[in-house]
């Protein structure tokens, strides 16, 4: 069970000079948006004292079909006042589509490469320009009408990083449908609840993908998703395969064949109900006008972990998600014409959503969407892809740096970074030692070094440096994004002025905060506006420090962070439960080196069962197919018995310590029965 034999508690605390501050390096400040500390925060006050004249400039350079009906903005964000309500720009009319492209291409950037497309083997790449993007996406546009697709409606997507994907979203977008994107590592049952919530009608996929050297059938995982959903009396109407690894694949052209190896990859196809991608859109007319739709009807929706359990379906409406994502690209990243820009966040989550697809559209840049791993075929592949395209401004997550660090510089090194500007991470905290790696060998100490706080709720970027005006320090988020106001609040609600620790919440709305959950307004309300009235709650914990900096400090709920994919408790126990040998089950995060934190559990098994190795790996794979490979648990202990209270609830915070081996688990009175403890210590994983 020793997987991770070198993670350490303590990895979240400084072990550097906190307070060390790091000037933005004048190549980057000399040509920034914002090149000073003191031009930032004019900016700032005038973003949350005068929210309508801050964004209703930056809306002026979009197209509006017509104009807001009522006020620019309108919100309430207090429980007590009436239901939780966020309202920017209702009435406008617009396209995020048109946005992005048909107005891109009047500009001029037609010929523009929109993204370079980099596979998963080295080689194995192509281009798309702007409107040639456009024209695939008027393409796909008619498909789904074609099918029966309407405004409204929700699709689903289930696909590799490919360009395709990207032409997906945005006819959706053109049309006014509803995309609803689930990451390809998510099991058939994931993929099938989250169907099920949303009632898509259609689903794009591909035959399969390689992640590394390793070959995934996607289709057959949503055949199997697709027949549960029949199974429920809710069949999804149509599937569109996109044939990504057949040799006579869509994104395989002559010279391409052989970079990509397709084994024995078996694709069955439906006759009622599964199309080929390029046979619908050879026979499609490359010309569709948008849908003019309201600022706030849905873009998109994409389910984030809860605390419960279930899934949320996180709602994002078009108009003020469009200029937050576009406003958020231009000033975190300091984004200019003449950038190659990449994100190497997977599209099926936010970060893809706001970081790989609408914010760099809506500048214009060209970007790069990268299909592979950065450990294949070497720990060398980021930076090979950052000489190869002379990428300026890169973005990825703390996990990733740290799986990297482990393999020495060498691999940094031996590549030309001097393309580099700004280096940008997101998902967990970074700890400073991975910090620091990040911007001295990687960024040679001459890059700005931007750690970006959001959450898949926030639609961008909430708190985080500017590359040309803030002064860093490795580990902390730094400064509000524009529009952002944030607090620490005590347990009992009382905000810490000046430096201090607590809740992380926001005091009013912002353009691109999510509007609902989809379909359990509710559960919106109830998970983020009941804690704190009159706040909207991050669920996060923050720390101020003498200087204003904030630095995070992580989850405060039953939520776990793996390698910046968040789970939760309850959904890894319910899966245990699900096995025959198991009566009750409690999981918690325990601190790992290279994910960040990894999940524990603890499992009480019916009686006359024996806890054994081979059970082990059984509930771990339970885990694994039931939510996903990226949720199965580092350790799993036998649990005799849990640390329950007199009520029955289960001590989380006990479990904490026994998954740690702390001894110091601090008051247990409340216990119905305390000798569970010294039992819990006694049947520990000695290897975590
Ligand atoms: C949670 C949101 C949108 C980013 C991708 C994950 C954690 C995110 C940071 C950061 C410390 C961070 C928080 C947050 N998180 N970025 N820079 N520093 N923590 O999106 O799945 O919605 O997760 O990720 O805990 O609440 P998500």
């Amino acid at each position: 069970m020793s997987d991770n034999k070198d993670s350490h508690p303590k990895l979240h605390i400084h072990t550097h000079d906190p307070d060390l501050k790091f000037d933005p390096p004048k190549r980057v400040a000399e040509v920034a948006h914002v090149q000073t500390f003191a031009q930032y925060e004019k900016m700032y006050e005038q973003s949350v004292k005068e929210p309508e004249i801050f964004w209703g400039e930056i809306a002026e350079q979009f197209f509006w079909a017509s104009q807001p009906t009522g006020a620019f903005v309108q919100y309430n964000f207090d429980v007590r006042k009436g239901p939780i309500s966020i309202k920017w720009m209702e009435g406008a009319k617009t396209n995020i589509c048109y946005n992005v492209l048909d107005k891109n291409i009047e500009k001029g950037l037609g010929d523009k490469i929109a993204f370079f497309w980099e596979g998963n083997y080295p080689g194995d790449d192509k281009k798309i320009t702007y409107k040639e993007l456009f024209e695939e996406v008027c393409k796909f546009s008619n498909v789904l009408k074609q099918l029966g697709v309407k405004k409204g409606d929700r699709v689903a997507m289930y696909m590799p990083m490919i360009v395709e994907l990207v032409v997906a979203m945005l006819a959706c977008a053109r049309i006014g449908a509803v995309h609803s994107i689930v990451f390809a590592g998510f099991s058939a049952e994931s993929l099938r609840d989250r169907i099920l919530d949303a009632s898509c009608d259609a689903i794009v996929t591909a035959d399969g993908v390689w992640r590394g050297p390793k070959l995934l059938n996607l289709k057959a995982i949503v055949d199997k998703a697709l027949d549960f959903c029949a199974e429920k009396g809710k069949p999804v109407k149509s599937c569109v395969v996109v044939k990504h690894l057949t040799a006579d694949g869509d994104a395989t052209s002559k010279e391409e064949k052989g970079k990509r190896p397709c084994n024995s990859l078996q694709i069955t196809m439906k006759d009622s109900r599964d199309r080929w991608w390029r046979e619908l859109m050879t026979a499609a007319s490359d010309h569709c006008d948008p849908e003019w739709v309201d600022a706030e009807d849905p873009l998109f929706m994409l389910y984030t972990s809860g605390s419960t359990g279930k899934p949320k379906g996180v709602l994002h409406t078009v108009g003020g998600y469009m200029i937050y994502a576009a406003t958020t690209s231009k000033y975190s990243f300091d984004l200019h014409a003449d950038d190659v820009y990449w994100c190497t966040a997977d599209i099926g989550w936010i970060t893809g959503h706001t970081y790989v697809c609408y914010g760099p559209l809506a500048n214009g840049v060209t970007s790069v969407i990268f299909e592979g791993t950065p450990m294949f075929p070497d720990a060398g592949r980021l930076w090979d892809v950052v000489d190869k395209y002379k990428v300026t401004k890169f973005y990825t997550a703390p996990t990733a740096i740290r799986s990297l660090m482990k393999f020495g510089d060498n691999f940094v090194t031996k590549y030309d970074r001097s393309s580099l500007k700004v280096l940008g991470t997101v998902g967990e905290p970074i700890n400073p030692e991975a910090w620091h790696w990040y911007n001295t060998v990687v960024g040679n100490g001459n890059c700005a070094v931007v750690d970006t706080f959001w959450q898949t709720e926030t639609g961008g970027h909430v708190i985080t440096p500017l590359p040309g005006a803030t002064k860093t320090k490795a580990g902390s988020a730094t400064f509000p994004f524009f529009g952002i106001v944030p607090a620490i609040l005590s347990e009992d609600g009382v905000e810490v002025k000046g430096p201090g620790q607590g809740y992380l919440v926001f005091k009013q709305a912002w353009p691109g905060l999510m509007r609902t959950v989809y379909g359990d307004h509710e559960r919106f309300e109830t998970t983020y506006f009941k804690k704190f009235p009159g706040y909207y709650c991050t669920g996060d914990g923050a720390k101020r420090d003498e200087e204003g900096y904030l630095w995070i400090t992580g989850r405060i709920d039953d939520l776990v962070n793996v390698s910046g994919h968040l789970l939760s408790t309850a959904e890894v126990e319910s899966a245990l439960i699900e096995h025959d040998s198991v009566a009750e089950a409690a999981s918690v995060s325990h601190p790992h080196s290279i994910k960040g934190e990894c999940i524990y559990c603890f499992v009480t098994l019916n009686e006359g069962e024996a806890f054994t190795e081979e059970l082990s790996k059984e509930l771990k794979q339970v885990v694994r197919e039931k939510i996903g490979p990226f949720a199965q648990p580092d350790f799993i202990q036998n649990a005799p018995a849990l640390p329950k209270t007199r009520s029955g609830k289960i001590m989380r915070r006990i479990l904490r310590k026994i998954a740690v081996n702390d001894r110091d688990v601090g008051d247990t009175s409340t216990l119905a029965d305390e000798s569970v403890i010294d039992t819990l210590f006694s049947l520990r994983c000695p290897s975590a």
